[in-house]
């Protein structure tokens, strides 16, 4: 018998992925960059245990049974596991034996908050240590075929899931833009609005945007090559205020896509919206942008956020939004220059 233990990080897009090009290789119609958090912070835990004497493959999430010979991208990630196992000559473990995977996450599932992105790069990862595979570039195709955007989660830091051209998807991997420690002192505040399941999930909701929407492919031509070269001259630079501003256009672009839908596709909610007018209105007070918003299939807000700026954003947040009260001061109308959030730095 063999066992691993693995645990891999969501990761928050910066340009979004939307949209797919093959819905079985899942190859995206455009780039998409992101920032991959701490493995200590919202994480997937996955134990992979093989055995000889296993009679069928099995997987338990978050402590329930799931479908293993049902879920076409489970084998689909287990099959290109094993051919790389074959590719590279490892004979670890024998690939007959059959395996049981129990993968937990430690925040809500499927919320908007990219539980599928660390739960394949999660059950990718733990398969390619059970293998005795390297984890390079070609492993992030085997996660993309998971669930698109756990391709980049993979690596840490500042990463690019590059759509690639080959229908074969071969080149469509995600390579590191910058290690972590290159902008030590960027983080991350989640609002969870709501930590429900989303009404239209990613997969569905992409689906419906590239048969529906008429913006979304002059999105995937004209404006994401451009945007991915910004975004990556201003990480480089360590120049936030571009950075913040690329982020939150990008998530509105994604958003006004999703609007486009038809059905549409209403992830924000009224909540969402205060928070937007709340970092804008935040960010115009202070002069340049110290926060940056993104919204993925979800209400729940993500807020880019250099460290020094962060108590200066808590107190304003615990002020403006607060937690004792039936009713928010901002949500009551109650503007942020009255709230005397300058006095803390
Ligand atoms: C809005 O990777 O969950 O979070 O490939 O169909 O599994 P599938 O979709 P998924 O979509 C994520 C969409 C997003 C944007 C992003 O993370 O880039």
């Amino acid at each position: 018998m063999f066992s691993v233990t693995c645990v891999a990080p969501v990761n928050i897009a910066l340009i979004k992925y939307w949209g797919k090009r093959n819905e079985d290789l899942i190859l995206p119609i455009n780039d998409s960059v992101s920032m991959t958090l701490r493995t200590d912070e919202l994480c997937a835990e996955t134990t992979i245990t093989a055995s000889e004497s296993f009679y069928s493959n099995k997987m338990w999430l978050n402590g329930e049974e799931v479908p293993f010979e049902e879920n076409t991208r489970i084998l689909r990630c287990l099959n290109e596991v094993h051919r790389l196992a074959i590719c590279a000559g490892s004979q670890k473990i024998p690939l007959s034996w059959k395996i049981h995977v129990k993968s937990f996450n430690n925040f809500p599932t499927a919320a908007g908050l990219a539980s599928s992105a660390a739960g394949y790069a999660c059950l990718v990862y733990s398969l390619a240590c059970l293998y005795g595979i390297p984890v390079n570039d070609q492993l992030t195709t085997v996660a993309r075929q998971g669930s698109g955007s756990a391709c980049r989660s993979l690596y840490g830091g500042f990463v690019q899931w590059h759509r690639g051209n080959l229908d074969s998807g071969c080149d469509s991997v995600a390579k590191q833009v910058v290690s972590s420690k290159f902008w030590p002192n960027m983080h991350l505040i989640i609002l969870v609005v709501n930590d429900q399941r989303k009404n239209t999930g990613s997969t569905l909701g992409m689906q419906r945007s590239v048969q529906t929407s008429q913006l979304i492919q002059h999105r995937a031509d004209k404006v994401v090559p451009e945007r991915v070269n910004q975004l990556k001259t201003a990480i480089h630079k360590h120049d936030f205020d571009t950075f913040a501003k690329i982020t939150m256009k990008d998530s509105n672009q994604f958003h006004a896509i999703a609007m486009d839908t038809y059905p549409p596709c209403v992830y924000m909610n009224e909540t969402s919206h205060s928070i937007v007018s709340f970092v804008h209105d935040f960010n115009e007070l202070m002069g340049s942008s110290l926060i940056a918003y993104t919204f993925d299939a979800g209400p729940n807000a993500c807020l880019y956020v250099l460290e020094e700026n962060i108590p200066k954003l808590i107190y304003a947040i615990n002020k403006a939004f607060p937690n004792d009260e039936e009713s928010a001061d901002y949500l009551r109308g109650i503007p942020l220059s009255n709230l005397d959030i300058q006095s803390k730095t």
